[in-house]
Parts: structure tokens; C-alpha cells; sequence
């Protein structure tokens, strides 16, 4: 029996067809680059601008709109650039400025658009304010911060996101805060400082010509103003945060600051914000994108979600629904580098693959948005790094009980030659290791190559743009035993993407045209097709 979970619109409400014609970023497709590991241009054997600038080409030719670059600017280098020292410079490993006005002006070129990371909710303890915040209690800019008087305990039971106490010592015996690594002081949200010194960073990526950016901890910002104990303990495994940490996520004042945002973005017209929002209540996550605050949210369930029927046809019933009470599109997300690489999350080798390349079919089907993170459409797994080499704190300060994020990060193989053209020839080591065999992912094995995984998003990617029910328009989800239905439509007809997510070969009912299937095993069975598995396929009706 099929159950009809929801049907959902998010294409701009009726009483907004005044508008010209839809934003951009509404469907827009967005490619995330992991800067470090994405391209070496100087030989250093760590990506950069010029390396990313070189290969705009690609993702051109991919068919992405957008790059979403993570953090380039100066970092105390203890989160993968997420300690940021200075929100209006670039760090030297990565280029400068003029770097950065380069690549938004290639990309425009190319008719791609670049998105900056920015990072509001800590700094790096190497930032100017809070070294003079520990030389100086009395100073302005220990007042950005959140210092505790010293004492014998911490002044209450948050933890860090990263492992062990979100309480560090100063020095001179104070506490500070970091909801995440020690080297990542919280910022104080309540200082009029501290916002104003924010917007003029956006303004000064905007005056270069950015298209807008990723909110880093888009949920977080503001604290319970009495620092008062959470109610329970964080649980990684959660698909976000909720009630047992009430005290430190989704504090109402952080809609404020949206708002304002909102407003500096609308001075510099097409630009867009898109929030990290990790919440367990997608409702509130959705609030988030409520039409005067960020653009869009980041909908985290799918990355979250086992290789289940029901799990998927849930997490994405939801957020059409929550997204579409507010008017906003979904951003759908199913890789980025905090996350195992869905191959391996799928359940790595040869079925991994086909689960992750049946689950891109869904990516793209959806309306709405979509992030692609570097590398998932080379079908990469999750890279195995030696413990030696590992960097993420998450691993560090856990003590080894959690493995971090290195092996989502490492570096993209491009050929087959030595070094596999991440760096220029003669190059210093790549960064992080590069696993044996990574060379047989390589772009250039890929590309043309017509059952590549490659050439499936890139067609994918034609296919979307060209045909109006994909990825816009409304979308109707069922699930029958294992059998998974999205039912696509817009302006030219309707698509239905079906992912085979049991583990017999199904029947698919009355077809229509395929446009596009994750495997060449898809049968004609009379009027019927048969989708084995771990398969997608986009099919026209009638
Ligand atoms: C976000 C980023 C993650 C980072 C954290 C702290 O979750 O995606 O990589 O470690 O924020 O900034
Ligand atoms: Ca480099």
C-alpha cells in the first residue's frame, strides 16, 4: 500500500508572482569546496585560490552554479580554518584579497557565483580581541567574550561540541568559553561591538563582489543570558540539537541578528545567506529562513539518515513541509566536510556506490536547492588517514574515540599522474595523505567515461536545468515497502525520480521516458521497468 506523505510547494508563494522572476538561489545548485584540498595552484601541497581559480573550468563544465568556498581567512589553524583571526583577510597559505576578486571575477566569466564561509559564533583564540582580552580583563574587548570569574568549578555543565568541557582556564585563573575547540572563544553576542565589526566584514566581501554566504553555527550566537545548566548532555548521534541543550543553541535573539543581515544583503541585490542550522526540530529549523532573515537553512536530514525507505521519504516530507510554512526553499544536503562520505556512510565498496549515486538522482530531483560537497561526484569514499597524520581536533580531543572528519578532507584527485594534479608537478606532500588507488576516482578517468559517476551528476545536472520539474516546482513523496517516490511537478510536466531502497528488484509502474538511471541495470518488463537495488531512475509520465 502506498502511503502519500505530503505534498509540498516551494516555488514562491502566488502573492509573490509580482517579483520578476525567481532568485537565483531558490534551485540553485551549490558546490562546496573544502579550499585546502580542493586544487594546490603554488606547490605547496595545500589548495588554494589560485588552484580553485584554475579549475572553475570544471565546475563550469559540471554544470554547478555556485561555489561555496569554506573559510580562506588567516586561522590559528586549530579547526580547519573555522578560528578565524581576521574576517576581512585572507590567509597567506590560500592567496589574498586580490585572489579573492579574481575568482569572483572569473567565476561571473564562467556564469558561476562564489559564496564566502563567515564564522559569528567564536573567534580564534589568536584574534587581536582576545589576546587583549587575556592581557586585560578590564578592556572593551573582554567584553566580547564570555569570562567567568575564576572558582573552583566552571560556572555551569556545558560541554564542548568537540569533547570535554565547553570551560577553559585563562592564565590568570579566569574561565572562558568555547562550545567548541579551546582555541575557539565564544563570542559575546550582546556586545553592540561585536555585531557591527560583523557586518562591516560582510560589506567587505560584498563590496568584491561575492554573492552572499554560509553561516557557520548559524544557531548559536547568543546564550542563555544567565548561563544557566543544560537540562541534559549533547548526543552526537541526535540528528541536532534540542531541548536537553536549551541553554545554548536557538536563543530567540539570534533572529535579530538574521534580520539585520538580511538587510546588508538587500543593499547588494542577488546576494544570499545560507545557515548552518543543526536542530533537531525542523520546525525550528525553518524559522531561521523566515522571509525577512537568512535565505535559506541548510536541511540536514537526508546527511543524517540511514539507507532506509522511510527514513528518507521522512526527513524529506519534513522539510518540505517546515520549509514550506515559511516560504522558503529547501537546501537539501547529503555530503559536507563534517559528515563521512556518503559512499562509505551508504555502506562503502560497490553497493556504497550505488546507493550514493541512486541518493544523487534524489539530490537533484528535489525542489529547492542543493549542495554538492567536492568529491561526491567522483563518488569518493570516505579516505582511511593514519592516526599520525590526522588533524581534526574532534579526533584529538576525544582521544581517539572519535575518528574526526580528516578522511572527507582529503585531497581531490584530478589525473592519474604522480600527485595526481592536486599540486603542480615537484610539489611539496599534499597536506593530509592521499589513500592507495585514490587515482582511480580521477577527474580525468571520469570524464569520459559514460558510466562514471561523473558523467551521471554532469548529466544530471543538464537534465535539471533543462527540464522544469526538476528541482523546482512542487514535489509529492510515497514510500512503499522499500520503494521510495518523488513525484516532481512544474511547468513542463512531471518527472519521478523512484530509489529502490529494498533489497529486491521492483516493478515500476507505467514509466513514461527515462531520462536518467544511477545504473545500466534498469529493465524494460512490458509497460514496467525493473530497477534492481540501490538504483534511481528519472522518468517521465505519459
Ligand atoms: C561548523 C563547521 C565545522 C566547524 C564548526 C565550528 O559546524 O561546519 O567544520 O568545526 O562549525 O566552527
Ligand atoms: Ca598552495
Amino acid at each position: 500500500m502506498t502511503r502519500r506523505l505530503s505534498t509540498a510547494r516551494t516555488a514562491p508563494r502566488p502573492g509573490a508572482a509580482a517579483a520578476p522572476a525567481s532568485p537565483w538561489w531558490r534551485d540553485a545548485v551549490v558546490y562546496q569546496v573544502y579550499l585546502r584540498s580542493f586544487a594546490d595552484g603554488n606547490g605547496d601541497g595545500i589548495g588554494d585560490l589560485a588552484g580553485l581559480r584554475a579549475r572553475l573550468p570544471y565546475l563550469a563544465w559540471l554544470g554547478v552554479d555556485a561555489v561555496w568556498v569554506n573559510p580562506h581567512y588567516p586561522s590559528g589553524g586549530a579547526d580547519g580554518g573555522y578560528d578565524v583571526v581576521d574576517h576581512r583577510a585572507v590567509d597567506p597559505d590560500y592567496g589574498d584579497v586580490a585572489d579573492v576578486e579574481a575568482l569572483v571575477e572569473d567565476a561571473r566569466a564562467l556564469g558561476l557565483r562564489v559564496l564566502l564561509d563567515v564564522v559569528p559564533n567564536h573567534s580564534s583564540d589568536q584574534h587581536p580581541w582576545f589576546r587583549r582580552a587575556l592581557a586585560d580583563p578590564t578592556s572593551p574587548e573582554a567584553g566580547r567574550y564570555h569570562f567567568a570569574p575564576p572558582s573552583e568549578a566552571p560556572p555551569n555543565n556545558w560541554r564542548s561540541l568537540f569533547g570535554g568541557p565547553a570551560w577553559s582556564r585563562t592564565p590568570d585563573g579566569r574561565w572562558y568559553l568555547h562550545l567548541f575547540s579551546p582555541e575557539q572563544p565564544d563570542l559575546n553576542w550582546r556586545d553592540p561591538a561585536v555585531a557591527a565589526d560583523f557586518e562591516d566584514s560582510l560589506r567587505f566581501w560584498l563590496d568584491r563582489g561575492v554573492s552572499g554566504f554560509r553561516v557557520d553555527v548559524a544557531y548559536g550566537l547568543f546564550k542563555d543570558a544567565a548561563l544557566r545548566d543544560n537540562p541534559g548532555s549533547y548526543s552526537p548521534t541526535l540528528f541536532g540539537h534540542g531541548p536537553e541543550q536549551a541553554m545554548t543553541w536557538d536563543q530567540p535573539e539570534v533572529h535579530d541578528v538574521w534580520r539585520r543581515w538580511r538587510a546588508v544583503c538587500d543593499e547588494y541585490p542577488g546576494t544570499m545567506l545560507v545557515g548552518e542550522v543543526c536542530l533537531a526540530d525542523l520546525d525550528r529549523v525553518a524559522r531561521y529562513s523566515r522571509p525577512d532573515e537568512l535565505h535559506q537553512s541548510l536541511a540536514f536530514r537526508l546527511l543524517k539518515s540511514s539507507w532506509d525507505a522511510a527514513a528518507f521519504a521522512e526527513a524529506t516530507t519534513g522539510a518540505l513541509d517546515a520549509f514550506g510554512r515559511v516560504g522558503a526553499p529547501v537546501s537539501w544536503v547529503l555530503g559536507n566536510h563534517d559528515k563521512d562520505r556518503m559512499v562509505s556512510r551508504f555502506g562503502g565498496g560497490a553497493v556504497g556506490t550505488a546507493r550514493a549515486r541512486a541518493a544523487a538522482l534524489l539530490l537533484l530531483a528535489l525542489p529547492g536547492s542543493a549542495y554538492v560537497y567536492a568529491g561526491d561526484e567522483l563518488g569518493l569514499p570516505q579516505a582511511h588517514v593514519p592516526e599520525a597524520a590526522r588533524q581534526d581536533p574532534i579526533f584529538h580531543r576525544s582521544g581517539g574515540a572519535r575518528a574526526g572528519r580528516d578522511g572527507c578532507r582529503v585531497p581531490l584527485p584530478w589525473n592519474t599522474a604522480p600527485g595526481l594534479g592536486f599540486s603542480p608537478a615537484g610539489a611539496a606532500d599534499p597536506w593530509l595523505p592521499v589513500p592507495a588507488g585514490w587515482e582511480r576516482h580521477a577527474v580525468s578517468r571520469q570524464a569520459g567515461e559514460g558510466g562514471s559517476t561523473l558523467t551521471l551528476y554532469r548529466r544530471a545536472l543538464a537534465l535539471r536545468k533543462a527540464h522544469p520539474a526538476l528541482g523546482s516546482g512542487a514535489a509529492e513523496v510515497s514510500v512503499e515497502d522499500g520503494l521510495l517516490t518523488v513525484r516532481c511537478t512544474g511547468a513542463g510536466g512531471a518527472v519521478r525520480c523512484v530509489v529502490n531502497m529494498g533489497r529486491s528488484t521492483r516493478l515500476v509502474a507505467g514509466p513514461g521516458r527515462v531520462l536518467l538511471a544511477s545504473t545500466s541495470r534498469v529493465r524494460s518488463s512490458g509497460s514496467s521497468l525493473a530497477l534492481p537495488p540501490d538504483s534511481a531512475v528519472w522518468v517521465t509520465e505519459g
